[in-house]
């Protein structure tokens, strides 16, 4: 049977589009302003800089020809370069399931609290609102008891949206819908920010934030977290932009687009910066108290202190939380759906699967977990160790492993840079070999070595050894674990692939090697794609 050509964005803009929606999320917003205060402040910027310049672009970059070159998911790209490495692949795939069952939950209490901000209906206690009142989260993890209707809803409609536009297609649904989404979040959030600036204290919060500790460039925490906030942030090491790119046309300029993508997530970021800062400034001004003593990140930024800084603002309050609860929402679901895309694309490719298929099995299975648990009086707790565990041992490990597969074991790297530079705007030269083949894996490897000295040390947020076994670990393990089944598996295309391989390779003139290195002419790719006008 033969297979339906592959799915390609309408233009270049929309590719761009999607790529700029999944790196530009829920990290952008709650993380980059704290890890930034914290490390240093405006002399992390040079670090986070060099982070992106060394790191952030060349991976992305090597993402983008890996998913042009070989026109697949992650697990089969991976596969055509080298059949170990298909477990990477797979292994992505897991850690992309896992991240987006609880990254849906995180939008949908956003969701919930752009309708609370309206009648700010956490009252004169956010904290206990949203553990208690909202949540009612249980002590401590142990096992999972009780279901909260009131959380399960919001996560039930996220998943409804997020399926729906999968279900669309790439052109259809992602494209289209970043189209929309992109444009209505840099509104929402620039109004956001020039209310924040107009507040009585912003410039404290703004000094805070960027006068520069230029001492923490000498820790080397602070690399760590530069490095580390740069993967997350740009969505590399997850095998999103290799799906992604997978759907580019035949002439494509990766650079150019990974350099556009790259600062476009840093400038939103260094926006996010200045509007959560200069709205700390304001309730550190209100409460007489210092900046350090009212900045945070993550869920206590958004469901604690931003509940309330709208109720201590003179008037505005209820606009400004739906432009944050706003912003939230569809910063998070543009990156939640290039987070499923990667399940998707995977399965579409393993089983022959067609797309509203995949979306309703794999795309089903996802919602359904995600709304089973996180629902749930321990829901909150699982979704703190999954998010430590999977990030810290998931994406930057997997990332470390494509370098040290294509880089130092197959030394695939000229090959790509060659490929990137056949139509991109900029040429890579040896500094990109350079970063990706050395500086880049020596600095992974650093900061896996540091984050595990610390987490063999202490147990992470107090949490029992226990359930940090089996909810952190094992589900860290149990990831890389699936990876390597899946690709011991047989695989259900293998004939096709290897036939229509063949075939090309008759019919181009290739090398055997290139049953096992494709490049750029796949079995979906064919004479179609051949037609398109550049992009
Ligand atoms: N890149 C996405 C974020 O920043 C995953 O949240």
């Amino acid at each position: 049977m033969r297979q339906k050509p592959r799915e390609q964005w309408g233009t270049r803009a929309g590719f761009l589009m999607a790529a700029v929606g999944s790196a530009v999320g829920l990290g952008n917003i709650w993380r980059f302003p704290y890890i930034a205060y914290d490390n240093g402040g405006g002399a992390f910027l040079l670090p986070y800089l060099i982070a992106l310049l060394t790191a952030g672009i060349p991976l992305l970059i090597l993402e983008y020809s890996i998913g042009h070159r070989y026109r697949s998911s992650a697990p089969l790209s991976y596969r055509r370069i080298w059949r170990p490495a298909e477990a990477i692949g797979w292994w992505q795939v897991a850690i992309c399931f896992i991240i987006a069952i609880y990254y849906g939950a995180i939008i949908a209490w956003s969701a919930s609290y752009v309708w609370f901000s309206t009648t700010q209906a956490w009252g004169e206690d956010p904290d206990g609102f949203f553990f208690g009142d909202y949540l009612q989260m249980s002590e401590g993890p142990g096992g999972v008891t009780g279901y909260v209707p009131a959380v399960a809803w919001p996560i039930i409609g996220v998943w409804a949206v997020v399926l729906v536009i999968l279900a669309l297609g790439v052109r259809n649904g992602i494209e289209k819908a970043t189209k929309i989404f992109i444009p209505l979040l840099v509104v929402l959030f620039l109004i956001l920010v020039v209310q924040a600036l107009t507040l009585d204290g912003a410039t404290t919060g703004l000094n805070a934030l960027f006068t520069p500790d230029w001492g923490a460039m000498l820790n080397g925490g602070v690399w760590v977290a530069a490095y580390g906030q740069i993967f997350f942030s740009l969505s590399i090491g997850f095998g999103i932009m290799v799906t992604y790119a997978s759907y580019l046309k035949r002439k494509a300029d990766l650079t150019g687009s990974a350099m556009v993508a790259g600062f476009a997530n840093s400038s939103f970021e260094l926006l996010a910066g200045i509007g959560v800062f200069a709205a700390l400034g304001f309730m550190a001004t209100a409460a007489g108290t210092a900046v350090d003593e009212v900045a945070t990140s993550g869920i206590g930024l958004a469901f604690i202190a931003f509940p309330q800084i709208i109720s201590t603002l003179p008037f505005g309050g209820s606009l400004f939380g739906v432009l944050f609860f706003g912003s939230l929402v569809i910063a998070g679901l543009t990156s939640l759906i290039s987070i499923v895309q990667v399940v998707i694309s995977a399965v579409q490719d393993r089983t022959g699967m067609g797309r509203l298929q995949a979306v309703l099995l794999v795309g089903g299975l996802i919602a359904l977990v995600s709304t089973l648990l996180f629902p749930t009086h321990q829901g909150l707790h699982y979704l703190d160790v999954f998010d430590h565990f999977i990030n810290q041992y998931g994406i930057v490990l997997a990332a470390l492993a494509m370098l040290i597969a294509f880089g130092w074991i197959l030394r695939r790297l000229p090959m790509f840079q060659e490929h990137a530079n056949k139509a991109s705007s900029i040429r890579l030269g040896t500094w990109w070999r350079i970063t990706l083949g050395i500086i880049t894996p020596i600095l992974l490897g650093f900061m896996m070595w540091d984050s595990l000295r610390t987490e063999l040390t202490e147990n992470y947020a107090g949490y029992p050894t226990g359930f940090l076994l089996s909810a952190g670990w094992g589900v860290a393990i149990g990831a890389l674990v699936f990876g390597v089944i899946m690709a011991l598996l047989p695989w259900k295309r293998a004939d096709t692939i290897s036939r229509d391989d063949a075939a090309r390779t008759r019919t181009e003139g290739g090398t055997p090697e290139q049953l096992q290195d494709p490049g750029q002419v796949t079995p979906d790719s064919d004479q179609t794609t051949r037609k398109e006008g550049d992009q």
